[in-house]
């Protein structure tokens, strides 16, 4: 099967430019995630990619072929929508049928596809059915049935979980990536629920604003985010400004110093002497240190800080430690019992600190 190409991608509403030159290549047989808050632009991007939008500029191509001009039955796309509402006057059997009579599927072949499908999904036996006498996760596994019984070159997925409750969702994770991959299809699945998007996804494009902001595995979005709205977005990070005030001479590390003067080591990366950077830590990549003997590696930061704020959540306690004039999140395990106020220092491995560049 083929990939899919978009090509400067624009669509504007009015004075609203809800995707502004969006430019995304999908390998054959991937599945590729589009995150991002409410309103960047993601439903946008697939109803262009479906052909119910006219994009204002730019090209999509399926392989080499230019999809811009065709008609969204001619796209070979299967779409499962955000709100998954099946025809409710409709059996399953006829919410499956209806895209292969469109299509003009011989009437002999379109029971033996529909059985199939509803095979594919679990769900055989359910044909006659009506909607509401399905579940919330059957109706959705009819949804996606209704995209792939038309066996399509692309399969769209827009927050296809977003109605089932937490524990039917992250099953239906699994179950989504795996039909994916046992069918090869190519893939672009929606959604703003980053866990989401780290469990099924290929790679992962970060879109803020009707831009993609970042685009790489799941490892590399959550490890090695380049900007300050990728860092804040999925999972947590502080962050923390300063000046680069000094590189070693084998360029491993470098120190930057805040306003308030502390210095702070980080991997030196193409950073410059006296450039402006922003470091993003992550709340689990800080150790508390009570103990004094506590082993501490060369290259790692020891900073002093002070609680101030301690919220338990659960598996991990969360707290906020102000160091000079800037605060960090830790995430402990649970067996810390700070107090606000109590003075600790800080561990943070050099290599763990990310840096990203003020400007995005
Ligand atoms: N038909 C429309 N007419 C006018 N503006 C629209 C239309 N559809 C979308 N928009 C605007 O375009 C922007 C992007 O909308 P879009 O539906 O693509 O966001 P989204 O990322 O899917 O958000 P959500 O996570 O809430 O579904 C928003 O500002 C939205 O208000
Ligand atoms: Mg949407």
């Amino acid at each position: 099967m083929p990939g899919l190409h978009l090509v400067g991608l624009l669509k504007r509403f009015g004075k609203t430019t809800a995707v502004n030159k969006v430019n995304l290549e999908i390998e054959d047989g991937e599945i590729m995630t589009l995150l991002g808050p409410s309103g960047c632009g993601k439903t946008t991007t697939l109803r262009c990619i479906a052909g119910f939008l006219i994009p204002d500029e730019g090209e999509i191509y399926l392989g080499d072929q230019s999809m811009t001009d065709l008609p969204p039955e001619k796209r070979g796309i299967g779409f499962v929508f955000q709100n998954y509402a099946l025809w409710p006057h409709m059996t399953v059997f006829d919410n499956l049928s209806f895209g292969l009579r469109l299509r003009r599927v011989p009437r002999s072949k379109i029971k033996s596809r529909v059985d199939e499908t509803l095979a594919l999904v679990r769900l055989s036996g359910f044909a006659e059915r009506y909607p509401r006498q399905l579940s919330g996760g059957q109706q959705q596994r009819i949804a996606l049935a209704r995209a792939l019984v038309i066996q399509p070159r692309v399969l769209l997925l827009d927050e296809p979980l977003s109605n089932l409750d937490a524990q039917l969702r992250e099953e239906m994770r699994f179950e989504i990536r795996e039909l994916q991959k046992n069918l090869g299809i190519t893939a672009v699945y929606v959604t703003h629920d980053q866990a989401e998007a780290l469990v099924l996804s290929d790679r992962i494009a970060v879109m803020n604003n009707g831009i993609i902001t970042q685009i790489g595995t799941p490892e590399q979005i959550y490890n090695q985010p380049n900007n300050r709205f990728v860092a804040g977005f999925i999972g947590l990070s502080s962050f923390v400004d300063g000046i680069v005030t000094g590189l070693d001479t084998a360029r491993a590390y470098a120190t930057v110093t805040t306003s308030d003067e502390v210095a702070i080591r980080v991997p030196a990366g193409s950073m410059a002497l006296n450039q402006e950077v922003t470091l993003a830590i992550r709340p689990e990549h800080i150790t508390l240190i009570s103990d004094t003997s506590a082993e501490v590696p060369p290259d790692a930061n020891l900073l002093e800080g002070e609680v101030i704020r301690i919220a338990y959540l659960g598996d991990v306690i969360d707290y906020r430690i102000q160091v000079g004039g800037w605060t960090l999140r830790v995430h402990t395990d649970t067996d810390t019992h700070l107090r606000p106020k109590d003075k600790v220092q800080l561990m943070i491995p050099a290599e763990r600190i990310n840096l990203i560049s003020p400007d995005l």
